[in-house]
């Protein structure tokens, strides 16, 4: 079998990068961890988040063998990334808050970043801002509660739109909220349930996430591979927690039809 792209993430939040990468690479095996033993990593320290990610990272590696990782999380990625890269031989792709292209779609010059309490407080989030956004007002709103309800609605449980509408109520209402209309979804999960955040919001809001950018990115890297036999798709959790049978139906959508557990 050929070596697969191995996808990670802390919970169900990389399913919203994994579909870019399959429309472009449908012929590729594809590992998905979800860290169902370590999540939700935005309420963890930097620490912890880190040592956790390198050694899961590690055991996966030596596992799986991957061609490529992507680490479908900004919050492992914001904190960890660097030391990702200098422990592993193999390239891996990151996830970092779409900040550049909001603010090439902003016209009212004011975004907000809606992401985990971990990925708003990031240096590496004021240093996209100001590398890219420096004429524009940025806001960042970190929301634990967000990741829960987009984990809540891939088992089958719907949502209410008001609880939706408090989170944005945390980005808008801040000064200066009401002039934003750009809002980045800093965290892997939240596109998920893009359409109940756009239902739920005040006033329209055009919502950016990095997704497709990680898709091309990925597709880039592997230009020119070959893969061998069909393509498979491998979901990895790595404990039993967490109504793992109410996800099957979701991790199936997304062509995820084997189940293993580190
Ligand atoms: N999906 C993750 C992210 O992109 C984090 C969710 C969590 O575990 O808190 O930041």
């Amino acid at each position: 079998m050929s070596q697969p792209i191995l996808i990670f993430d802390s919970g169900v939040g990389g399913l919203s990068v994994l579909g870019p990468i399959r429309e472009r690479l449908p012929r590729a095996p594809i590992v998905y961890v979800a860290d169902t033993g370590g999540f939700p990593y935005g309420t963890k320290t930097e620490m912890e988040v880190a040592t956790r990610v390198c050694a899961l990272l590690g055991r996966l590696t030596e596992r799986y063998r991957p061609r490529l990782i992507v680490i479908a999380c900004n919050t492992a990625s914001t904190i960890a990334l660097a030391h990702v890269r200098a422990a592993l031989e193999v390239p891996v792709v990151g996830t970092v808050p779409a900040i550049k292209p909001a603010a090439e779609t902003s016209t009212a010059r004011a975004i907000g970043v809606l992401g985990t309490e971990a990925t708003v407080r990031q240096p590496y989030v004021n240093r996209l801002a100001a590398d890219f956004a420096a004429d524009c007002l940025v806001l960042r709103h970190g929301s634990a509660k967000l990741v829960e309800m987009a984990e809540a609605e891939l088992r089958g449980r719907p949502q209410a739109l008001s609880d939706y509408a408090a989170v944005l109520a945390g980005l808008l209402d801040q000064p200066g909220g009401e002039r934003i209309d750009t809002v980045v979804l800093a965290c892997t999960h939240f596109p998920l349930v893009r359409d109940r955040l756009a239902a739920a919001s005040p006033r329209p809001l055009t919502f950016v996430d990095g997704a497709e950018g990680i898709g091309r990115r990925t597709a880039h890297l592997l230009a020119g591979a070959e893969w061998d036999g069909e393509a498979t798709g491998r979901a990895v959790l790595t404990s039993r927690n967490g109504e793992i049978d109410a996800l099957r139906p979701a991790l199936a959508r997304f062509g995820l039809t084997e189940l293993d557990y580190l």
